[in-house]
């Protein structure tokens, strides 16, 4: 049921959430994960368990759900060390590479938890891989709206001989009403990021074969290409909520 898979992101959140110390600068993930442990952060300010926190939002969207939490706020130029970050993934391999950006603050994300000296993934069972892209969810892109169209032929070139690859510019929404509004001939509206950027999104049958860094070169060397996302060595340590009950830590 998905109230009990929201509570598997909820604890491995508050165990995440155990590892901030007073006077650290946090960084703040993006997602429904992320949110268990920006409202935990919150309380514990509130409760006085924790002092002088301040946040680094990966996201607009986490920097509006700090600012109702009560987490005071900052940013990369002000704090280019970030202590510990905290965020979710869509996809976790067994070498603890992810795949992040369902949510579309990839871009961010990625600047954050590399400039970060701990970066905490929270996930529930479910999103654990046995290869990045094996979940047949997207991988994103973020790319420059002008020639997208371009730079979305450049991507399909790097997996030309993939077969079962797929790609496709994501759209503002996927709801029915969206989607049947869409059938009637209405343009086709992209979804944009908080940089004012697109996402193409990459889809795999069996996931991406292959040596994952060599393929992440090729990517980011295309021009219109500013991120993807695939976080490969980033993560310091994942915390992972299972359906048993347990919580396991991978270092
Ligand atoms: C946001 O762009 C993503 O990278 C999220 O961190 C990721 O999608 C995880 O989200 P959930 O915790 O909602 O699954």
């Amino acid at each position: 049921t998905p109230s009990s898979q929201d509570e598997l992101k909820r604890v491995a959140a508050h165990r995440a959430v155990e590892l901030v110390q007073s006077g650290m600068v946090l960084g703040l993930g993006t997602g429904s994960t992320a949110a268990h442990a920006i409202d935990r952060v919150g309380d514990l300010l509130r409760c006085g368990a924790l002092r002088g926190v301040v946040g680094v939002p990966t996201s607009e969207w986490a920097a509006a759900r700090a600012a109702t939490a009560g987490i005071p706020l900052t940013d990369l130029n002000a704090h280019p060390v970030v202590d510990l970050s905290i965020d979710g993934a869509d996809e976790v391999d067994p070498a603890l590479n992810l795949v992040k950006g369902r949510g579309g603050s990839l871009l961010r994300e990625k600047m954050v938890e590399a400039a970060s000296r701990r970066f905490v993934v929270i996930v529930d069972e479910s999103k654990l891989v046995p290869r990045l892209g094996a979940s047949r969810l997207a991988v994103p892109v973020e790319v420059i709206p002008f020639g997208w169209a371009l730079t979305l032929r450049r991507l399909q070139n790097v997996f030309d001989a993939v077969p079962g690859f797929n790609l496709k510019l994501r759209a503002a929404s996927t709801d029915a009403k969206a989607s049947a509004f869409a059938e009637k001939g209405a343009e086709f509206e992209p979804f944009v990021t908080d940089n004012k950027n697109y996402i193409v999104d990459l889809f795999f049958e069996d996931g991406i074969h292959g040596d994952l860094s060599r393929i992440s070169d090729d990517i980011l060397r295309i021009t219109g290409v500013v991120e993807h996302g695939m976080f490969l060595g980033l993560a310091s340590s994942v915390i992972i909520a299972r359906k048993d009950g347990a919580t396991v830590v991978v270092n």
